[in-house]
């Protein structure tokens, strides 16, 4: 099995920005966009990542039967988080049951900042892992190094650690579902870049632990996604990566001008894999 058969997805990671108002406006330019810039092409997946409060606003604006937004079959709302336990007294915590009652379709998990400001550990980020799968939320599960790590040749050995950990005592069936974004820590934010052949190297790590874990069926169906400091001018480069399949965007995804390039580098890369079939 090659890469072709893998999605292309380009997931915007809101943050803790935007008040409601202008998460729906954020989400109305994005899709009237891709309409607009990118009509009759084939469209990576496009994953909108707004906070908790503005999960139903975005997917109205996604959800609109109104035809502004075409194409709209390809474009998905996301959670940043979520709790594992389904119900219970845990204080500013939200279920999983929650997010899919709404419509959410994919939570992000494990996100450095989450490991990092809010003691998010391997093992919770397994368990967050199940009960995601387990009410048919997709994760896309974070890994990365901080750069001590990086400094320290630890790169391949924290990876590899974070990958098994949150993919541990789960099916090859559940394993297929997920996906994965390498996300170095250090270039998170910053403005620097893994060079591409690096990122494309730690994404082809991250295939062959799960290669060793599950087979290869399973691991050359799993997305790998590359963030930190992606930009319309890095997209290129990275889509043109064997192992890339996609991008997890903070900062770039808060302005549709700056967002609809990184798309439009996503669909670059379907029609690469084209050609390459
Ligand atoms: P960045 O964030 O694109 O602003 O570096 C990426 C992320 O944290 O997912």
């Amino acid at each position: 099995m090659s890469s072709k058969v893998r999605k292309t997805i380009i997931a915007g990671n809101w943050k803790m920005h935007k008040t409601v108002a202008e998460a729906q406006a954020l989400a109305e330019a994005v899709l009237q966009g891709v309409a607009k810039e990118l009509a009759g092409e084939a469209l990576p997946d496009i994953i909108l990542c707004p906070t908790y409060v503005s999960l139903p606003a975005v997917l109205n604006v996604v959800n609109a039967p109104d035809g502004k937004t075409a194409n709209k079959q390809n474009c998905f709302v996301g959670a940043q988080n979520m709790e594992h336990r389904d119900s219970g007294a845990f204080t500013g915590e939200i279920a999983p049951g929650m997010l899919t009652h709404l419509g959410v379709t994919h939570v992000i998990l494990g996100h450095s900042e989450r490991r990092q400001f809010f003691g998010e550990t391997n093992q919770g980020v397994n368990l967050k892992t199940k009960a995601a799968l387990a009410h048919k939320l997709v994760p896309i599960v974070c890994v990365g190094e901080t750069l001590d790590e990086r400094e320290g040749g630890l790169t391949d050995q924290v990876i590899r650690r974070q990958v098994a950990a949150a993919v541990e005592d789960l099916s090859a069936e559940e394993v297929a579902k997920i996906v994965v974004a390498y996300e170095p820590v250090w270039a998170i934010g910053t403005g620097k870049n893994c060079e591409s052949p690096e990122a494309n190297r730690v994404c082809k790590m991250i295939r062959s632990t799960i290669n060793e874990l599950y087979g290869t069926s399973v691991a050359d169906g799993i997305p790998v996604l590359y963030g930190g400091s992606v930009k319309g001018s890095t997209i290129d480069e990275q889509m043109a990566q064997s192992d890339i399949d996609g991008a997890l965007v903070g900062g770039a995804s808060l302005k549709a001008e700056e967002f609809l390039p990184i798309i439009k580098g996503g669909a670059k890369r379907l029609k690469l894999m084209a050609t390459k079939a």
